[in-house]
């Protein structure tokens, strides 16, 4: 699907406009992928794991596509607020299909635009910085430490060099520290991603 869109657009470098036409086409291209790579689940294990180490009761997923990870966290953890969201209206209303719970909040909004009286214990994003550009890495990964107040953690790729229009390799951990030298920072190898949990 990416190669069929990138034939449809090929000068399209709207990051936001791509993710919204991907949105509309992104769970029926991607669940049974997901359910069946055992790349997911290796990320998937490792991510439980992670979460089992940490304490928390509120939880904020950024660019939540399905529900794939918020699904994770209702299934392995008790918390009082999950709050999902991404900037696809598409992929909102498909995360309330796959989650099929009321008590969730669901979000349409871009990360920027995020906005809550009261911050989460734990702002969770994966597999979504990476596809932030270098002009706009630095406001939205500001963006995750404005709304959390314990923890954050993302998955993203690393170290390599990006194959295409929409794939950035950031410098995660220089971001994180200019933003907040005050924090913790443990990291985690999975294959070519790099999981990052961030303590406040
Ligand atoms: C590769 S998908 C990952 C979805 C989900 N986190 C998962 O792991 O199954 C990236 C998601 O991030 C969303 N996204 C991309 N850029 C975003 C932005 N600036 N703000 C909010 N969501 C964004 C896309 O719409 C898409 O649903």
């Amino acid at each position: 699907m990416f190669t069929l869109y990138r034939l449809l657009h090929p000068n399209d470098s709207n990051l936001k406009r791509y993710w919204k036409h991907r949105g509309t086409i992104y769970y029926s291209d991607s669940e049974k992928i997901e359910s069946l790579d055992p790349q997911f689940k290796i990320q998937e294990k490792v991510l439980i794991e992670c979460l089992k180490n940490i304490s928390f009761d509120s939880c904020l997923e950024v660019g939540g596509g399905y529900g794939r990870i918020s699904k994770i966290i209702l299934e392995n953890f008790k918390i009082n607020n999950l709050t999902i969201s991404d900037l696809s209206d598409k992929q909102i209303k498909n995360a309330k299909k796959f989650l099929q719970n009321d008590s969730i909040n669901y979000v349409t909004s871009d990360i920027d635009s995020l906005n809550f009286e009261d911050k989460f214990e734990l702002v969770i994003a994966i597999t979504v910085l990476m596809h932030i550009s270098d002009k706009d890495i630095v406001r939205s990964i500001r963006k995750l430490h404005e709304l959390s107040s314990k923890y954050i953690i993302h998955l993203d790729a690393s170290d390599f060099i990006a194959q295409s229009f929409h794939v950035f390799d950031h410098d995660y951990e220089k971001i994180h520290r200019m933003i907040d030298p005050n924090i913790n920072i443990k990291t985690i190898k999975i294959n070519k991603q790099k999981l990052f949990l961030i303590q406040k």
